[in-house]
């Protein structure tokens, strides 16, 4: 913990947009200013930093914001941050603007930024955790990641009702990069007969003998919900792979895409963003650096920033299992 006095934050949101990215900037902003705190923001994540595109923001800069999604901060992914120069300019920009300490909001890769600040040039940072993937550890839920699953589910609802009235098998992708979060609760929530994920790697063989069992015996609609980030490649490179023996069935695809970011928060990310936004703020008042502010167990912890990537946050298995059943 360092004690050093703050009297100036920045925030911004970073990689992947996620649904509550407003209402986290809100809470942190509203937070900071309620301790007499001024408040810059910074749009464009890193790339902003080192371009310099830093607006001020107070009490009502934040009003109307937390129902929409997006960020009104804007969001990028940066190259330029990778390299020394790019970072020495970014804080060369934060002291111009007397910025004292960073409430960075975003996944793995704006924590990796956060981390490299803090560790090269002393940075006090605090992670607020955002994106729809919910594979950070050191927070049981990710803000964005509840609406994405609501999204999903609405739109595999209605793939299902066309599925239904022919009969077919649709291979549905859902996001998750390196996660099976999304797909693994899609999977329940939509009764999908099978649910491939990168956590859970099955044989072709495996695929092959269930939808047999499913598809072509019973010869109902079958659901299978595939994480992009799946060891068969995502569904378009699974169709390839079962063509030879469901392509006469009418197998279709359907990939969700970035549908799957975007939409009004639910209320149980406007709440955790407003938990989390908040809590990130009183961290650094409390002297804390490099860390990620997350809920465990309902609880509002911090767990050192470095983990939330270097340590790997596990699907709940008994779920996988679950979902074998009831399917
Ligand atoms: O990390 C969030 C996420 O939506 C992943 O699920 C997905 O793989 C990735 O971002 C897509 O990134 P982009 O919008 O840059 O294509």
């Amino acid at each position: 913990m360092t004690a050093r006095k703050i009297n100036r934050i920045a925030v911004f949101t970073s990689g992947g947009d996620a649904p509550g990215m407003n209402a986290a900037i809100r809470a942190a902003v509203r937070t900071a200013t309620k301790n007499d705190l001024g408040v810059m923001g910074v749009r464009f994540g890193y790339q902003g930093m080192i371009d310099d595109d830093f607006i001020e923001m107070h009490h009502h800069s934040v009003s109307n914001i937390l129902q929409h999604g997006g960020t009104i901060l804007k969001s990028a992914r940066s190259e330029d941050f990778r390299k020394a120069e790019g970072r020495k300019k970014a804080v060369e920009n934060l002291r111009k603007h007397n910025i004292d300490a960073i409430v960075a909001i975003g996944g793995d890769g704006t924590f990796r930024g956060a981390t490299v600040l803090h560790d090269e040039y002393g940075f006090p940072v605090v992670g607020v955790p955002g994106t729809i993937d919910n594979d950070l550890f050191g927070t049981d839920e990710t803000i964005g990641y509840d609406t994405a699953l609501n999204t999903a589910m609405e739109a595999i609802d209605k793939i299902r009702d066309t599925a239904d009235a022919h009969d077919r098998l649709f291979l549905v992708e859902v996001m998750g990069r390196e996660a099976g979060f999304i797909a693994l609760e899609t999977g329940i929530a939509t009764g999908a007969e099978l649910i491939l994920l990168p956590e859970a790697v099955k044989k072709i063989d495996y695929i092959r003998d269930s939808l047999n069992k499913v598809f072509k015996v019973q010869r109902r609609s079958s659901l299978v919900i595939v994480a992009e980030g799946d060891e068969t490649g995502g569904a378009l490179s699974l169709a390839e792979k079962l063509k030879d023996d469901f392509g006469k069935y009418e197998m279709r695809v359907c990939v969700l895409g970035h549908l799957q970011r975007g939409g009004s928060p639910t209320s149980h990310d406007r709440v955790l963003a407003g938990r989390l936004g908040s809590a990130a703020v009183q961290a650094l008042l409390n002297g804390h650096t490099s860390v990620m502010a997350g809920v465990l167990n309902h609880k509002n912890a911090l767990t050192p920033m470095h983990k939330t990537w270097s340590e790997k946050k596990s699907i709940d298995f008994e779920l996988l299992e679950l979902a074998q059943v009831i399917r």
